[in-house]
């Protein structure tokens, strides 16, 4: 059966925004006394969380629950990367709010970046919250929530160096049973002047390379096809051998700095019929050697999201992004030569950040052209407290000009999605499936290597099979197509 629980889209401004999204888990039941239920707003790495604050809680007796009015501790796993962001938050606890005068028992704890930005001013400022965890302090839960029972309120938002998280074995939450999240580093040591990341997740690290294999083995050995690879930067991904590693190291031949190249060939090994993806490259580091590994192994999916943020060199100098316009083009061409014209290429704008001008503002719409992506997540600019934009430049674009700018941004994008559909229709595609089509029982949708979603009738195939699809039509957003074989 599929364990699939309705995602509540939660937008921010714009239809193609989804790093808002909130996901419920899926029921768990192993006989606990307790229930935690727990939403998950902002990015990937944030539901990849959500999964080891189960996994902890699950030994401290608490099972996961898809239905707030069962649960004993309510988590909201917290994004700050807009302002949008923290008030879908803030409005969701004066829903939970109404619940709690019914049930004054219920636990209510805010994790993540929210969390770890306000820190202690959140249980000033929202009366309802009993816990504060920022994204380092998961281990420190069982404790956090023993001190909220015996009547006190609790707060851990240390920022660690080390934490990874890389012995805990996430309890897999609203999965489908084929593809899975794996954090391989945490934090952000870029500083790109407009994000509050590297203030809400700490200082850069990566994950030992041991764990990263025993768990994407582990997944693969459990019946799932599919892994991505989670970080805000992966092409720094660096890890090198200490003492205790150095003899398994060796024992895997494997040398005594792994880059991210090695690590997506060393994934990619564990068996041809598990695919490999990864979010998010950065422009400025994406080597050649991780494009050759790519091209090398087919299991490593074609497809790069690789944001831009503006088309604009005096812009992304402002953002600190530490590549030009003509750099991004460069590596863009790079990519298609390496990986053909086919591979799947998506990326994240920014309209109106500070001071953007209109030939600025074209600029980022030229080079959309230029490029043509497939895919976008696309935003307004929207100024975070304490970062290095908020203290140098003046947030001074009017709202109606950045939506403005937006919207075009959104219209060509959407131009440009379809016309990189139509350009698959005739062509045969390798496809997992993930699942039944939404639309009909008879259908089932999977993935292409470049992340195209294809719908086509189920004959006699399952999730987690791979197929041959021929593309028929398409619509804006979707393929759809026949099994060949
Ligand atoms: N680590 C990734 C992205 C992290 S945040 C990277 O380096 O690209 C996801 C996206 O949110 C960013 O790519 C950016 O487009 C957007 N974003 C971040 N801060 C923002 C802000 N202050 N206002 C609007 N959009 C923002
Ligand atoms: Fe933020 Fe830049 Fe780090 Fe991405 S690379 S998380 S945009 S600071
Ligand atoms: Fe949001 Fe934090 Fe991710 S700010 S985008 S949840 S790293």
């Amino acid at each position: 059966m599929d364990n699939l629980i309705a995602d509540i889209a939660v937008f921010d401004g714009n239809e193609s925004e989804n790093h808002e999204a909130v996901k419920l888990l899926q029921d768990q039941n192993t006989g606990k006394s307790r229930k935690l239920y727990i939403e998950s707003y902002g990015c990937q790495m944030n539901y990849s969380d959500s999964e080891i604050v189960a996994s902890i809680l699950q030994k401290e007796g608490f099972d996961t629950t898809s239905d707030i009015h069962q649960a004993d501790l309510v988590f909201l796993n917290t994004c700050s990367i807009r302002d949008k962001a923290e008030q879908t938050v803030r409005q969701r606890l004066t829903v939970i709010n109404v619940l709690k005068k019914q049930k004054p028992e219920m636990m209510v704890g805010i994790l993540g970046c929210m969390a770890e930005r306000l820190k202690i001013k959140l249980l000033e400022e929202e009366k309802i919250v009993d816990l504060v965890a920022g994204p380092d302090a998961y281990r420190d839960l069982p404790r956090l929530v023993d001190q909220v029972e015996e009547g006190d309120k609790a707060v851990n938002t240390f920022l660690s160096r080390e934490e990874t998280y890389a012995d805990i074995t996430p309890v897999r939450l609203n999965s489908n049973g084929v593809t899975a999240l794996i954090s391989i580093m945490r934090g952000c040591d870029n500083m790109c002047s407009f994000c509050v990341v590297p203030f809400t997740r700490g200082r850069e690290r990566s994950r030992d390379p041991h764990s990263i294999l025993a768990e994407a083995k582990d997944l693969f050995d459990k019946g799932f096809r599919e892994v991505t690879l989670l970080g805000q930067n992966v092409d720094s991904y660096k890890w090198s051998a200490e003492e205790n590693n150095k003899l398994w190291m060796e024992k895997k031949g494997i040398s005594e700095v792994v880059s991210f190249a090695d690590l997506l060939e060393m994934v990619a090994g564990i068996h041809p019929d598990l695919r490999v993806r990864f979010s998010t490259s950065h422009p400025k580091d994406i080597t050649d050697e991780v494009l050759f590994a790519m091209a090398k192994h087919e299991n490593i999916c074609k497809n790069i999201h690789l944001p831009i943020q503006s088309g604009n060199t005096r812009i992304l100098e402002m953002m600190n992004r530490g590549y030009s316009r003509e750099w991004y083009l460069q590596r863009i061409n790079r990519m298609r030569e390496i990986l053909g014209p086919d591979s799947g290429l998506s990326t994240d704008i920014i309209s109106g950040f500070c001071s953007e001008t209109e030939e600025e503002h074209q600029d980022t719409l030229s080079l959309m052209d230029e490029v043509v992506f497939d895919f976008a997540y696309m935003f307004y600019y929207s100024e975070r407290p304490g970062t290095l934009a908020a203290k140098k430049y003046a947030d001074d674009i009017d709202l109606e000009v950045k939506k403005r700018r937006l919207d075009e941004i959104i219209v060509k994008q959407r131009m440009h999605s379809g016309l990189r559909n139509t350009q698959d229709v005739g062509k045969t595609f390798k496809v997992l499936i993930e699942g039944r089509s939404k639309k009909s029982e008879n259908e089932l949708f999977g993935r292409t290597s470049s992340n195209k979603v294809v719908i086509f009738p189920k004959e006699d195939k399952k999730k987690g099979d791979y197929v041959t699809v021929i593309v028929e039509s398409c619509t804006g957003g979707t393929l759809i197509g026949k099994i060949v074989k």
